[in-house]
């Protein structure tokens, strides 16, 4: 763990060295609005008691020592009435980049990007025995969710309590239009959607129409007596990297470009719009959308709108690469939860009775369950 060596207080910052012999430079006013002591944070919740709004915006420290063997600092701000911040230095040097931010999802792990050119993951189930309260499977569902984006979890019971008691080990179940735990068979007639019908479904991430994206789905195998059906499963991770290195000029439209999802049933009409690729603020990939089912009209300048199409066409192109394919034969008591914000889903034509249960779950909710599970 980095050590503060040296601390000097210069007129707008504070420079820490560290032993490493890196350097990093802590506005002041940054400083007084970060301490870790108790008068300035909640030590249970990490919410902030600072009246940031009320600080002097020429703050400086008049005094700062290293404490515990510059494993800590501690800074004294003018005024009689004024608290001490103490800080760790593990805090510090996460913050000047020196340390891998805790906030990420697991820290330190990498996805592992699959595709045709990579390399395809195996198929590496759980058992079901194993998932549950203090068991180690769920931590390796979470791991392998991590990793590959989704995880197979076999020997499941096939009926819908058992199943809404596996999935809420992931995370509360999501309410939505198709109620909380749902059903999707062909037989059912309540929803007028190509995922309720026999034929080839093209890969795809749901919900393109709702502002906040489900981030993970969940199936279960309930009945199948027929022949295909097999689950796709598609990482647009990393064919979105793929394109980022071999088209960098479509990549760059189809992070611009906020294509609109739309759903509607009677009394229903969900909308929204977002590019296919959402990116975060270091251009790291958050996010892909890609229904072409759901894509509801627009219309750029002709230009644009060219430069749109042949974009998407690409990125639909390596979508429907069976090269880029995991198929997955799901049969009864076989469960698939898969990253719905990463993975495309399809499915292939099939005969006979398939009846499947399955839910939905927040994004964050996964990524909390990867920060206090895993
Ligand atoms: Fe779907």
């Amino acid at each position: 763990m980095p050590r503060i060596t040296a601390a000097e207080g210069q007129a707008e910052t504070l420079v820490l060295r560290w032993d490493s012999g890196a350097e990093s430079r802590f506005p002041w006013f940054w400083l007084r609005d970060h301490g870790q002591d108790p008068d300035s944070l909640d030590p249970a919740t990490l919410q902030r008691r600072v009246d940031t709004f009320a600080l002097d915006e020429a703050i400086r420290g008049e005094d700062c020592t290293i404490l515990e063997d510059g494993h800590a600092l501690a800074v004294v701000w003018p005024g009689a009435a004024e608290p001490q911040s103490r800080y760790s230095a593990d805090f510090l040097a996460t913050m000047a980049g020196l340390l891998p931010e805790a906030i990420a999802a697991q820290p330190g792990r990498q996805p592992r990007l699959w595709s045709a050119a990579g390399g395809l993951p195996d198929l590496e189930t759980v058992p079901y025995g194993e998932v549950g309260e203090g068991k180690p499977g769920l931590r390796r569902c979470l791991e392998q969710l991590q990793r590959d984006g989704f995880v197979v979890i076999e020997g499941a019971p096939t009926d819908e309590a058992s199943a809404r008691a596996l999935f809420n080990h992931f995370g509360y179940i999501r309410e939505t239009i198709f109620g909380g735990l749902w059903s999707l068979s062909a037989e059912m007639t309540e929803h007028d959607d190509t995922a309720y019908s026999t034929q080839y479904l093209e890969p795809h991430t749901d919900s393109t129409y709702s502002h906040d994206a489900p981030g993970l789905q969940c199936f279960l195998c309930q009945e199948f007596d027929g022949k295909g059906g097999e689950s796709i499963l598609v990482d647009g991770f990393a064919l979105a990297e793929e394109m980022r290195r071999e088209q960098p000029e479509n990549f760059q439209v189809l992070c611009e470009v906020s294509v609109p999802g739309r759903y509607i049933e009677p009394g229903v009409h969900l909308r929204t719009e977002r590019p296919a690729i959402r990116l975060d603020g270091a251009r790291r990939l958050q996010q892909v959308s890609f229904n072409n089912y759901d894509r509801a009209p627009f219309l750029l300048e002709p230009a644009r709108m060219k430069a749109f199409y042949r974009a998407y066409k690409d990125f639909h192109a390596r979508i429907v690469e069976r090269g880029n394919w995991l198929t997955i034969p799901l049969r009864p008591g076989m469960a698939l939860v898969f990253d719905n914000w990463r993975l495309l889903h399809g499915r292939l034509g099939y005969t006979g009775k398939r009846v499947f249960c399955g839910c939905y779950h927040n994004h964050e909710d996964f990524e909390s369950a990867l920060r206090t599970v895993a």
